[in-house]
């Protein structure tokens, strides 16, 4: 099936990013989302593949909570909104001054001088999601990793002509994201559970870090924080809790772990009385090429669908 939600999509790569798997979260929506407005929330936004396909598909979405514990990308949600003409500006600057070069080492130091830039404090919010992009359509496999100190660094990506500015997609996003009313908010996911409204229906989708699969498989470390066992228990609390209240409806990705080794039911224990699926998926970040293979993941809901057992693997 080939979804058609204009060309809005997510401006950056981002690691976990679920565009491949939009087709499948999408037959797992609840029902309830075709016929009531809705608030929909989405605590661990990160590229916003689901994002923009929400937005475009629900018209009817009456208000939408964004988060990310990583403030340079909510920052950069936040132009793409507010002043996306000064932001393909400028980045066609950049994307113009990069293409000049022609030798790689050229390339390389220009790369680093940006990426020095980047860490630099009190950088304006445009410039920065400028280098924001530039460093992820040049850098190694369009990572996003920071150091201790909270720098990033990705060391620079071999591309041959890489697209720097779309700004067709730029625009796209930036027309969705001011269609509706939307709050964008940087820390820890639990921040969100303030937006649920009594009488009215809550839709959250979480894609939080993935538990790894054996110490060395997975990419998770994001931000400097990082997200351990301990975060994964405390989020299924959250979704506990939120499952307590009236309206509310979430579905939740992670990895799975028990397909790899079936004595480690970590998940199943911790969502024990919900709905788990698992469904294929393809993983395009793996520094590993011989690892972006085919693999399950979970998806964990409060809800059922009519569809739930045509689809069930
Ligand atoms: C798997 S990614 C989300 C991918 C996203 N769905 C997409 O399509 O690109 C997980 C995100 O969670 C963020 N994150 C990590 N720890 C967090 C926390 N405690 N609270 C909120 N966000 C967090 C990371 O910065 C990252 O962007």
């Amino acid at each position: 099936m080939k979804l058609d939600y204009n060309k809005a999509r997510p401006f950056l790569k981002w690691a976990g990013g679920k565009r491949q798997l939009i087709p499948q979260l999408n037959e797992l929506l609840p029902h309830e989302l075709y016929d009531n407005d809705f608030t929909y929330i989405e605590p661990f936004v990160g590229g916003g593949a689901m994002l923009f396909f929400m937005l475009h598909k629900f018209p009817n979405i009456k208000k939408v909570i964004i988060n990310d514990i990583n403030k340079k990308l909510t920052d950069a949600y936040k132009i793409i909104k507010d002043d996306v003409e000064g932001l393909v500006l400028m980045l066609t600057n950049i994307e113009n001054e990069y293409h000049k070069l022609k030798v790689e080492d050229s390339k390389k130091e220009f790369y680093l001088k940006q990426r020095e830039r980047f860490n630099e404090a009190n950088l304006d919010l445009l410039e920065m999601t400028a280098l924001l992009i530039f460093l992820n359509r040049t850098c190694f496999n369009g990572l996003y990793r920071e150091n201790s100190k909270g720098e990033f660094n990705v060391p620079f990506g071999r591309y041959v002509n890489p697209t720097i500015c779309n700004a067709e997609i730029l625009y796209a996003d930036s027309k969705l994201l001011n269609k509706c009313k939307i709050e964008i908010l940087t820390g820890d996911f639990s921040n969100t559970s303030t937006f649920v409204e009594e009488g009215n229906l809550s839709f959250f989708y979480f894609d939080p870090p993935y538990r790894p699969l054996s110490a060395t498989s997975s990419f998770n470390s994001f931000v400097k924080e990082n997200f351990n066992d301990d975060s994964q228990r405390k989020l299924s609390n959250f979704c506990r809790q939120l499952a307590l209240k009236e309206n509310v409806l979430w579905m939740l990705s992670n990895s799975d772990c028990s397909a790899k080794n079936p004595k480690d039911t970590f998940f199943e224990d911790l969502y024990k009385g919900f709905d788990i699926q698992r469904v294929i998926a393809s993983r395009a970040v793996n520094a590993n090429a011989s690892k972006r293979g085919k693999l399950t993941e979970l998806l964990i809901r409060n809800y059922k669908t009519p569809t739930t057992e045509q689809i069930a693997i």
